[in-house]
């Protein structure tokens, strides 16, 4: 597979990981249909890419809205004809301090690292449907592990999402439709300049996102990196209960102080 003349939606386009993947994208033969709130950010986006190859349309659309999603999405469709790959990208982390347990800030995070995928997914899914297939590609994270400190919405929108777009793998592939998951590790973006804990094997944004754009190439199922973070939340998930308690409290408050060194 390849990128030259496709019609392709990239969610949370504006800032961090989406934005770079807009940005690399650029260089092919392509259309980019750019989601986002921060439309002022989009339009930026696009007048810095404008002597580059592909075509830019942008669209303000806050995914945790379904009306939304549906109107943006019709707005995509007339300009586009057809959307041969969405990359479901848009995610945010708590606004809250991590020790408030509030309905408010799951329903947040809920909205656009979950719901985000399935209101866009819902449209998408009969589009790519009645053109006899395309690719859905979403992003989830390797957080999606286990329940971790002071992460839990976070990891466990994740974790929703992962098994989601598994479900929808199996099912959508006698549509042709194929659904890849995409599982970063740690990267430096505005969502992980927040972070206050140490973040293992960080990885720059440009070589995520060539990561990323390699895997879909290939149509591969899954793409997770970087493959020591792939092994240690692969041996994560095996570790006894008891064990991971006392792990996952004393790796937090040790990333804590570790965090201090790694200010960039
Ligand atoms: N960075 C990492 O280490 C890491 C690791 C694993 C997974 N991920 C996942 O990778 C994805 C991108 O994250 P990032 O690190 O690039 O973070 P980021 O720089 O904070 O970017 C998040 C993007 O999502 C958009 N977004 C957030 N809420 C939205 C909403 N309700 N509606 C529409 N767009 C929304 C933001 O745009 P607006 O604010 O303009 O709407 C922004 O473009 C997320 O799903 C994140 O969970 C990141």
């Amino acid at each position: 597979m390849n990128f030259t003349g496709k019609n392709i939606l990239i969610t949370g386009a504006s800032s961090g990981i989406g934005c770079q993947l807009v940005k690399d994208l650029a260089e092919e033969n392509c259309s980019l249909f750019l989601i986002a709130r921060r439309k002022e950010l989009l339009l930026q986006l696009s007048a810095e890419l404008k002597t580059k190859p592909a075509k830019i349309f942008v669209y303000q659309n806050d995914v945790s809205d379904k009306e939304d999603v549906s109107k943006v999405f019709a707005e995509v469709k007339k300009e586009a004809g057809r959307i041969d790959i969405a990359l479901l990208n848009a995610g945010t982390n708590s606004k809250l301090k991590p020790d408030e347990f509030s309905s408010e800030d799951a329903e947040n995070i809920y909205g656009t690292n979950l719901f985000g995928i399935i209101y866009w997914a819902e449209h998408l899914i009969k589009e790519m449907k009645a053109n006899n297939g395309g690719i859905i590609a979403g992003v989830t994270s390797l957080a999606d592990a286990r329940g971790f400190s002071k992460n839990a919405f976070y990891s466990s929108s994740k974790a929703a999402a992962t098994i989601l777009l598994e479900g929808m793998r199996v099912d959508l592939s006698k549509d042709n439709i194929k659904v890849i998951t995409i599982k970063p590790g740690f990267v430096w973006t505005p969502m992980t300049r927040k972070n206050n804990f140490y973040m293992p094997l960080l990885m720059d944004v440009k070589k995520a996102s060539k990561i990323i754009l390699e895997g879909i190439k290939k149509e591969k199922r899954v793409i997770r990196f970087p493959l020591p973070i792939v092994i240690g939340s692969m041996s994560l998930k095996l570790v006894p209960n008891f064990i991971y308690d006392r792990l996952s409290v004393k790796m937090r408050n040790t990333g804590e102080k570790l965090r201090d060194k790694q200010k960039k």
